[in-house]
């Protein structure tokens, strides 16, 4: 079966085509057409920009995601077995242009359209064929299976007992892990998106932590609290770290001097917490496989740090983690898990297709 995934529910204009067979899922192309830039100078998407951009890009975003995949234009009625499209959570206008495209395609080339819940989508990544996995590289998912996933938008636990069958057993009570980056970067002055610029800072710090044997820093070393990592649900609260980050910073007159401190010090406030909720999640669910999910899953100390926690503490889970060019939005995620619903035969009538946020 080969599926065109189609996404714009934010800033990236993203088209990919797909073949699924079985349990498996191989891209054929993956096309990403970002607006960061554009965006970079007001701190943060603006949606009425970010939907005139999807206007313009859209169509040679899914040219050359066909042409990616070896399908001529004239050819794709017959090459193609479905078009899957992000009908939320999102941007409401983003998302029109992506569904309204979707919907005038399958409505020319008489295909059907899948509907795609984003957050399913980023959880979808973990079932394409090139993903890592610490263990156990077979195809297919054993279930039940714990996905953190976290991004700007959202950050939730998900237990999945089957193909489609999702149930949130914990999410954030106020900021995503993902904003919480992007407004601890904002507070540094560091840019935006703010989860790799954070990332980045943290990372030199350890470069340089590690060529001083750590002498000078250990002095400095900065404090910032684990949000609800005691308590007894699978909640997360990011919006109490921000504020202690503020504090902190008020109180240092030299904080500009020890920027790399203050990121690294947040970004393993975060990790400890999606960390240790999802070692607890795993263990209470049983779950037989763990997966990560969402932009934030491009981090690259989370991605090893759960590895890690997972090898000593939950060893009969098989850990998965998405390619980096499958965490941050994009459309082979839309595609396989359109795939997925396909092989179900959930299909939308492009008459009733249009926005759930
Ligand atoms: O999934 P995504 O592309 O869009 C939403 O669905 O929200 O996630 C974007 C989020 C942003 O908040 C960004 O700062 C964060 O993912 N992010 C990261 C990294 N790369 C992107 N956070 C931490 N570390 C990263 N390397
Ligand atoms: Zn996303």
């Amino acid at each position: 079966m080969v599926i065109l995934g189609i996404e714009t529910s934010c800033d990236e204009t993203a088209a990919a085509v797909a073949r699924g067979q079985g349990e498996g899922v191989e891209i054929l192309s993956n096309i990403v057409s970002s607006q960061m830039e554009i965006h970079q100078k007001y701190g943060g998407v603006v949606p009425e920009v970010a939907a005139r951009e999807h206007v313009l890009n859209i169509l040679p975003v899914i040219d050359e995601a066909l042409a990616g995949a070896k399908i001529n234009r004239a050819d794709a009625p017959k090459k193609l077995d479905a078009i899957s499209v992000t009908i939320g959570p999102g941007l409401i206008t983003s998302l029109q242009t992506g569904i309204e495209t979707a919907k005038t395609l399958a409505f020319v080339w008489g295909l059907p359209i899948v509907a795609v819940n984003h957050i399913e989508a980023h959880i979808y990544a973990n079932f394409i064929n090139t993903q890592h996995a610490t263990r156990n590289t077979q195809l297919g998912i054993n279930f039940p299976a714990v996905i953190l996933t976290v991004s700007g938008g959202h950050t939730m636990l998900v237990l999945m007992h089957g193909y489609g069958k999702f149930y949130t057993i914990g999410e954030t009570r106020d900021d995503a892990a993902g904003e919480a980056f992007d407004k601890a970067a904002s507070m540094l002055g560091i840019g935006y998106p703010g989860g790799p610029a954070i990332a980045a800072k943290a990372e030199a710090l350890r470069v340089t932590r590690y060529a001083l044997r750590d002498k000078k820093y250990k002095k400095t070393k900065i404090l910032l609290p684990r949000p609800m990592i005691k308590g007894p649900d699978f909640d997360f609260s990011f919006s109490g770290l921000k504020t202690a980050l503020k504090y902190e910073l008020a109180k240092d007159k030299n904080w500009k001097k020890r920027i790399p401190e203050y990121a690294a010090e947040f970004q393993q406030a975060v990790i400890d917490v999606l960390i240790h909720k999802t070692i607890k999640a795993a263990e209470k669910y049983g779950a037989k496989t763990v997966m990560l999910a969402g932009g934030v899953a491009a981090n690259l100390e989370l991605r090893e740090q759960l590895i890690k926690a997972a090898a000593a503490k939950i060893q009969q889970s098989e850990i998965r983690i998405p390619h980096l060019s499958h965490t941050t939005d994009n459309a082979a995620m839309v595609a396989a898990a359109g795939y997925f619903r396909a092989r179900a035969k959930e299909f939308t009538p492009w008459q009733k297709l249009r926005v759930n946020c």
